[in-house]
């Protein structure tokens, strides 16, 4: 006869990562969630101004597409892939790359803030 116990004892060691790892994005959204509802709202609009030389505070596209109202965080997974040159425009990689997460993550709490 099988010992029940020492069965799921080798189950969950064989399968108990996946549970573990499966559960993590869940957590890491939650976080970020947490992370934009606390962020510094005037610390983005301070950096902000290094972005709208380019993007129209006005929320216009010309040529550079408007980034006002981009929910927060759609806005911080474009900025990370920017910063990880998933996504390719040189420029953007460049102003991606010179942010820290907290930066990252009060521009996005900015910019969704605004009417787009
Ligand atoms: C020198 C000009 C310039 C500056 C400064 C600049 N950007 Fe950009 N940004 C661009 C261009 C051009 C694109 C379009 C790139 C592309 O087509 O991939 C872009 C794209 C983006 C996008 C994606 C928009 C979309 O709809 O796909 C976001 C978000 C963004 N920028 C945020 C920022 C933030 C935040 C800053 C300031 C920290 C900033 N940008 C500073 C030129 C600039």
């Amino acid at each position: 006869m099988v010992n029940k116990r020492f069965l799921f004892v080798g189950v969950m060691m064989l399968f108990g990562p996946m549970f573990f790892f499966h559960g993590n994005p869940t957590k890491a959204q939650a976080d970020l969630a947490d992370q934009i509802a606390k962020a510094d709202v005037e610390y983005g609009e301070y950096l902000s101004g290094e972005c709208i030389t380019c993007h129209q505070s006005t929320g216009a596209s010309v040529g550079i597409p408007s980034i006002n109202g981009i929910d927060a965080e759609i806005f911080v997974s474009i900025i990370n892939a920017y910063r990880s040159k998933e996504l390719e425009n040189k420029v953007m990689q460049m102003m991606a790359g010179r942010l820290d997460d907290e930066q990252i993550i009060s521009l996005a709490a900015y910019f969704s803030s605004l009417p787009d």
